[in-house]
């Protein structure tokens, strides 16, 4: 028999994740001019990373990672639903990435990756999870100390009271605030585990 789950009562079960068949309404030929992942990430990501992209839909952030990390470094692009994980195969595929992009599948309550992380992306997804405190600790826990980690949210979802509770259970979990960035449409912050 399977152990009954527990359910921790702080998390909200309410929340939607975006269906896969609406990726493409903001992440098309248009993204990169709005959301250019070189001005974006450049600042934080090096040659030899090994960098995370969680929730990562079809990939707009997953492809310009891997071309910052370049041939020696890996960009892990994970999300809950295959069908986001097989479009980014795709076109990793397509721009010749396929070596340095692994797609792996989260669980709605785990991210589950097992390699330690320079640098991690969560762009337009932690207003979909349902413990945002358990998901930053595990987030925390997966960083090498000096890494850091690049939260963006739409202003559309995310008011700007939540966004700083956010930036607060961040900082419960052992996060400091070291940058504030620019991004387009969105409430931002970089997050960094100190050495
Ligand atoms: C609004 S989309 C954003 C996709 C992409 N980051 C972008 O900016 O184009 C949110 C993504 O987060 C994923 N997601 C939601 N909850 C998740 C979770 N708990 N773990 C992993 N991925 C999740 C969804 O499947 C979806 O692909």
């Amino acid at each position: 028999m399977q152990p009954e789950r527990v359910v921790n009562p702080k998390i909200n079960t309410k929340k939607q994740v975006c269906p896969w068949q609406h990726v493409r309404t903001f992440d098309n030929l248009l993204r990169p001019l709005i959301h250019n992942p070189r001005k974006l990430f450049g600042p934080y990501v090096g040659r030899g990373m090994t960098v995370l992209d969680v929730g990562c839909g079809r990939g707009f952030a997953s492809l310009g990672l891997a071309r910052l990390v370049g041939d020696n470094g890996l960009v892990i692009a994970a999300d809950l639903q295959p069908q986001m994980l097989e479009m980014v195969k795709e076109r990793a595929a397509s721009a010749g990435l396929s070596d340095r992009i692994r797609v792996h599948r989260c669980e709605a309550t785990r991210v589950g990756v097992q390699e330690k992380l320079d640098f991690a992306v969560a762009f337009w997804m932690v207003h979909e999870v349902p413990d945002e405190l358990a998901f930053l600790s595990e987030i925390f826990g997966l960083l090498k100390p000096g890494g850091s980690f690049f939260v963006a949210e739409p202003k559309v979802r995310t008011s700007r009271p939540d966004f700083e509770q956010l930036v607060q259970k961040s900082q419960n979990v052992g996060f400091v605030v070291s940058d504030r960035p620019r991004v387009f449409l969105s409430r931002a912050v970089l997050l960094s585990k100190k050495v």
